[in-house]
């Protein structure tokens, strides 16, 4: 017995029966409601026409965040209200001072884009509360939407228009009660189109789950799993979706390590290691793909993922992360390098899940940094990505550890160049043996992103990136070695 799909829109409990669980919210709105204000442009997460915004309840309190719906499946919205373009037509039907703004400013030309921008500015405006948007802000907010016409300058002063305009109140409570009335006490088991998509609700539920369906697809934020559908055609079989286990978002401080549960977005996941590292990782956080796509995608996904282009493992593994796998048998801990075996293989079994991944909290004196290189600020896949980790015992090195994205099959450590660094004086000398060692711990490829030459030059130049921001004598400003200035 199937449960029917039920979530908050325009003002109505919606339901949905029979649909395949891999139909797509914008599909959904498009095709089936005839809500055509969500455009489609490029069905993958990149180019934010199809942007909504989803409300849910988190530990009580409403979350509404802006996210990509071309990559969203139908059931994921159980439970959730969503929000498209034609909610913004206020009750008189005048329009909503982000798109007042958008007018005002001349941010629209063809319109295609139209939609998405003003559904990502909306997010804005309802996070900032009436306060003007920094720059800073404003970019983030737009780093997933993209504008061929236009231009981003009209949009720009549009966000900051949006702020000056009469408000109109978003009422918050109302859309918590509405939410509350939607939620289930048990897990949602869902079919449709012969396909089953399950969604528990406690860590004991998924287990069980895992166990007997190993062979089902697991689901945390959908921005890997949606373009296998999208853009590889692929037929999924079972899914298990994991965003609706409360245990798996919890962030906690414990015994040394932050401990992020493998279903916190990657906002939340990057905010809270941020919080000890913001010089050396806000770049890379707000340089991870856009905000939509770290709204709804996970620390967790992204480690499961394991990409050898993926942006977080250089970090994670350089910190001496740690994964914590879940099974029938209870719980495996393994450090996170050691996780992944070889192209797509990991040390996961099939009964397991990554329930959490541990970052040690920093020691005092550990000089770490990561580097990302791809052709764009945002929203671009990395041609190499690094992150270096050191620390000293008087002039000498006492530990090193060096990871790599983009150089080799897995995410990797530099063997031979750690071991240079181990007992050294951090001099040029090291670094040039360093350098020259790491073209010994790798052999990358030549793709699309970069031939493999470049990449070995790029790595060996972030290498030599770290040392002039490290070394000790005269180490350089940030702001001397990086080509982006980063706004407030
Ligand atoms: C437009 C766009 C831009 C992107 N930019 C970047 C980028 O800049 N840097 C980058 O690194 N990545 C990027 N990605 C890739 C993607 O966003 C990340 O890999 C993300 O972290 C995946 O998380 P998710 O929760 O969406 O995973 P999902 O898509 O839900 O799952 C990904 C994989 O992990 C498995 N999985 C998920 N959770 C678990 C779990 N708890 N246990 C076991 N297996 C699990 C799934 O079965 C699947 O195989 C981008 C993707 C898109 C669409
Ligand atoms: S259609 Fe391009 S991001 Fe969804
Ligand atoms: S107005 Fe044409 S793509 Fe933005």
């Amino acid at each position: 017995m199937s449960d029917p799909i039920r979530f908050y829109y325009q003002g109505a409990v919606h339901e949905v029966a029979g649909a395949a669980p891999t139909r797509t919210i914008l599909q959904h709105l498009r095709e089936d409601l005839h809500c055509t204000g969500t455009k489609e442009g490029c069905a993958e997460g990149d180019c934010g026409a199809c942007t909504v915004v989803v409300g849910s309840l988190e530990e009580g309190r409403v979350e509404l965040k802006a996210v990509n719906s071309c990559i969203q499946f139908l059931p994921t919205l159980d439970g959730k209200a969503l929000f498209s373009v034609e909610d913004l037509r206020q009750p008189d039907g005048a329009l909503h001072p982000v798109q007042q703004a958008l007018v005002e400013c001349h941010g629209s030309q063809c319109g295609f884009c139209t939609p998405g921008f003003a559904m990502s500015l909306w997010g804005l405006y309802l996070k900032q509360d009436g306060a003007a948007p920094t720059r800073a802000q404003v970019d983030d907010a737009l780093s997933g939407n993209l504008c061929r016409c236009t231009g981003y300058r009209p949009i720009i002063d549009a966000a900051r228009r949006m702020c000056e305009l009469p408000k109109v109140e978003f009422d918050e409570a109302a859309l918590a009660g509405q939410l509350a009335a939607l939620q289930r006490g048990e897990g949602f088991d869902y079919a449709g189109d012969g396909k089953r998509f399950f969604a528990p609700r406690t860590m004991a539920e998924l287990v069980a789950l895992r166990s007997a369906h190993p062979q089902a697809v697991l689901l945390a934020g959908c921005t890997d799993v949606g373009l296998w559908v999208t853009k590889q055609m692929r037929e999924l079989g079972e899914i298990i979706y994991l965003g609706q286990v409360a245990e798996l978002k919890t962030i906690a401080e414990r015994e040394g390590m932050i401990e992020i549960g493998a279903g916190a977005t990657l906002n939340e996941a990057y905010g809270a290691v941020c919080r000890h590292h913001p010089q050396e990782l806000t770049e890379m956080w707000r340089r991870f793909a856009s905000l939509p796509i770290r709204n709804a995608g996970t620390l967790g996904g992204n480690v499961a993922n394991g990409s050898p282009i993926g942006d977080s493992m250089p970090w994670l593994i350089a910190l001496g992360s740690q994964v914590v796998l879940r099974g029938p048998q209870g719980e495996r801990v393994l450090a996170l390098e050691d996780f992944y075996l070889g192209y797509q293989q990991k040390d996961m079994r099939p009964d397991e899940f990554v329930q959490a991944v541990r970052v040690p909290l920093p020691q005092p004196g550990l000089r770490f940094r990561t580097y990302k290189l791809s052709k764009r600020f945002d929203q671009d896949i990395s041609a190499v990505c690094a992150a270096f980790a050191i620390s000293f015992d008087g002039e000498r090195i006492a530990s090193a550890r060096i990871a790599f994205g983009g150089m080799a099959a897995t995410p990797k450590r530099a063997a031979l160049a750690e071991k240079v660094l181990l007992g050294a004086s951090w001099t040029e000398d090291t670094l040039r043996a360093a350098t020259a060692a790491l073209a010994q711990d790798y052999a990358p490829l030549s793709d699309m992103r970069a031939s493999s030459a470049y990449r070995m030059q790029a790595a060996q130049n972030l290498l030599r990136r770290f040392w002039l921001e490290t070394r000790i004598d005269d180490p350089l400003p940030r702001e001397a070695v990086n080509a982006f200035a980063l706004g407030a």
